[in-house]
């Protein structure tokens, strides 16, 4: 792996390419899901590694309910294993876990293991390791507008950031700002993923599928991502230089 570089960065994953990845070696999709379990593993140490300090994976999306029912067991099974079996580890590796997503439509046995995994994680302070499950971007920024009504609605218009604290409670946990956001799996799009929260990050597509992704891809998005210039809708610097020297 490259040098260690030492990023203060939000970077957000949309894990993509499990089910074909596993076609194409002719096994059953939820082979591609456990595959990309391990991807997991290995991108959080990554990420620790990296200096990243948050790190969101979009595991289930809210569209992802209208799957096979057995493929979404598989999934929820994998996740619940995840969390249990990796809660400790996490928290010894200075990871603080939260979930973000809808919980009302998660079974029992689900949010016991996030309750238990976000409070033996609590007071990890190296990375914030955020999943999405049944996550949907679009839902929770229309469940935070419903807030407005009661909360300073002409405040918020004027400083949008005033938004922020009712799009956390929508989503049970804080969002935040996106730095990079990488989408591993050859399409091109964001599928309703943070997308208030991603308004200024820089987007990295690659055809990767996710259960081949690993440490030195992460380190290279990030190579990809320094090499970028984020303006934020200003001008380049140089620009204002010579503009104002022709003034
Ligand atoms: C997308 O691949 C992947 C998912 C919908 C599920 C992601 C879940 C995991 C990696 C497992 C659990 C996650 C954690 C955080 C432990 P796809 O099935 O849409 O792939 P395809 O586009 O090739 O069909």
């Amino acid at each position: 792996m490259q040098s260690k570089q030492r990023e203060r960065l939000h970077v957000a994953i949309i894990m993509d390419g499990n089910g074909r990845w596993a076609l194409r070696r002719g096994l059953p999709r939820v082979a591609g899901h456990r595959a990309g379990v391990a991807t997991v593993r290995r991108v959080v140490e990554g990420a620790l590694d990296l200096g990243i300090v948050r790190l969101t994976l979009y595991a289930f999306s809210s569209d992802n309910w209208s799957r096979p029912g057995s493929e979404v067991q598989s999934i929820f099974w994998l996740l619940r294993a995840f969390l249990r079996l990796e809660a400790e580890r996490l928290q010894r590796r200075g990871v603080r876990l939260n979930v973000i997503g809808r919980r009302d439509r998660l079974a029992k046995a689900v949010l016991r293991e996030i309750d238990r995994a976000e409070s033996m994680t609590a007071a990890g302070s190296c990375l914030h390791l955020c999943v999405a499950i049944d996550y949907s971007s679009r839902d929770a920024i229309a469940r935070a507008a419903v807030g407005v009504n009661a909360s300073l609605p002409n405040e918020i218009s004027r400083s949008p950031d005033l938004f922020r604290p009712l799009l956390t409670q929508a989503l049970g946990a804080e969002g935040g700002e996106v730095d990079l956001l990488i989408r591993t799996g050859g399409e091109k799009r964001l599928s309703d993923f943070l997308l208030w929260e991603s308004a200024y990050a820089e987007l990295l597509f690659t055809d990767r599928m996710w259960p081949e992704f690993d440490e030195t891809d992460l380190a290279a998005a990030l190579e990809e991502f320094n090499r970028r210039e984020r303006r934020f809708g200003a001008v380049p610097t140089n620009t204002v230089e010579s503009v104002t020297s022709t003034v």
